[in-house]
């Protein structure tokens, strides 16, 4: 190549590049700079067939050329893709300008949410058991029907299995039948499955707070309710234990000091003694005062673990005992705060909630020091 070819070449690339930079820097919007980067640098681009040329140079020329080119093209890549982040930039600071919320506005006070009684209630329960040492497990609502049943004592056949009122699960899987849980008494087998699986020892102290399920619907009852589960497992475990750890449940939760307890005796397979446990009321004009008068009132159940179920569980019964016992969340929420329908709670109507709800403060917290 001539001394002026080259020149010419070379102030084409100049041009080129002078082009390229112009054409950079007017435009606005991401989809033009795409646009001149495909124009400049795509496969048939402007400068990408500049780099096709090379093969026809003679070799001396080539090396510079190529340097020539190679040099524009990442000057021009590098411009681009300043152009590209300032035009990304600048649009999502339109659209962040477009979508911004004034976080300091105040809530209107109709739309506020508030704690439904039920989650108040759980939320009560959780505390009061956490400040005697208890923590939370959980387990599914779709539970299979050996450990709703079968590893509870409660073999097939069994008539507390009617008892239960069970919606069962359709269930393509022979060996395995699932139901809608009819108790959180599961999370007990559950939870000890748990620690024998990881190696882990009693103690085991727990309690399980959760939706439950019996086909059956009236004023007292709901095809969903919910209940609170509680067991202790250790070596040293008694009923006297069990009946120190409710009372102190039942007077905190009610607020009564020493209120009236007691133990009658009851049948539940999974527990070996059981108790029903009833708390002193009064009954007058259709009210019930909890901690007055000569009346009885039944709150839970409750007794000693059945050997088996620890047995079946993989605790070994002659080294560890324990407790367990299980109440029902909307008959306690009922009785505290004056609840008469347990329909209500699940209606979702505005009126009932507006009454019955507690503002987010109200949730109560060890820390509140009560
Ligand atoms: N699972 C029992 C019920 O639903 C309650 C219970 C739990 C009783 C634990 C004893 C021990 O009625």
């Amino acid at each position: 190549m001539t001394q002026a070819a080259e020149k010419s070449e070379t102030l084409s690339l100049e041009q080129l590049t002078q082009n390229a930079e112009a054409e950079i820097s007017s435009a606005n919007t991401v989809d033009a700079i795409e646009a001149i980067r495909v124009n400049y640098l795509g496969k048939s681009g402007s400068i990408t067939s500049q780099l096709k040329t090379l093969g026809t140079l003679p070799a001396e020329e080539r090396k510079t050329f190529g340097a020539k080119v190679n040099e524009i093209k990442n000057a021009v890549t590098d411009l681009i893709s300043a152009k590209k982040e300032q035009l990304e930039s600048a649009a999502l600071n339109v659209k962040l300008a477009k979508e911004y919320i004034d976080v300091t506005i105040p809530t209107a006070t109709e739309k506020q949410g508030s704690i439904h009684p039920i989650s108040q209630v759980i939320e009560e329960i959780t505390e009061i058991f956490a400040r005697l040492g208890f923590t939370v497990a959980e387990g599914p609502e779709i539970e299979d029907d050996h450990r709703n049943f079968t590893a509870l004592n409660i073999p097939e056949n069994h008539p507390a299995r009617q008892m239960h009122d069970t919606f069962y699960i359709k269930s393509d899987d022979k060996d395995k039948k699932y139901v809608l849980r009819t108790h959180t008494s599961p999370v007990q087998i559950r939870t000890m499955e748990e620690y024998k699986k990881t190696g882990k020892l009693p103690p085991i102290k727990i309690i399980a707070p959760g939706r439950t399920f019996r086909c059956d619907s009236d004023q007292t009852h709901s095809p969903m309710f919910h209940q609170v589960e509680g067991l202790y497992i250790d070596k040293e475990v008694n009923m006297g234990m069990l009946k120190g750890c409710l009372q102190e449940f039942v007077e905190t939760f009610f607020g009564v000091e020493n209120l009236n307890m007691r133990f009658r005796a009851s049948f539940f397979p999974f527990t070996e003694p059981s108790a029903e446990v009833d708390i002193g009321c009064s009954r007058k004009n259709g009210q019930i005062k909890i901690g007055e008068g000569t009346d009885w009132l039944e709150v839970l159940g409750c007794g000693m673990v059945h050997p088996n179920v620890l047995k079946m569980a993989g605790i070994d019964p002659t080294e560890y005992r324990g407790f367990a016992f299980g109440m029902g969340i909307e008959r306690l929420a009922m009785l505290k705060y004056g609840i008469n329908d347990l329909r209500q709670f699940f209606e979702s109507d505005s009126r009932f909630l507006k009454h019955y709800s507690f503002g987010s403060i109200d949730i109560p917290k060890l820390s509140s020091g009560w």
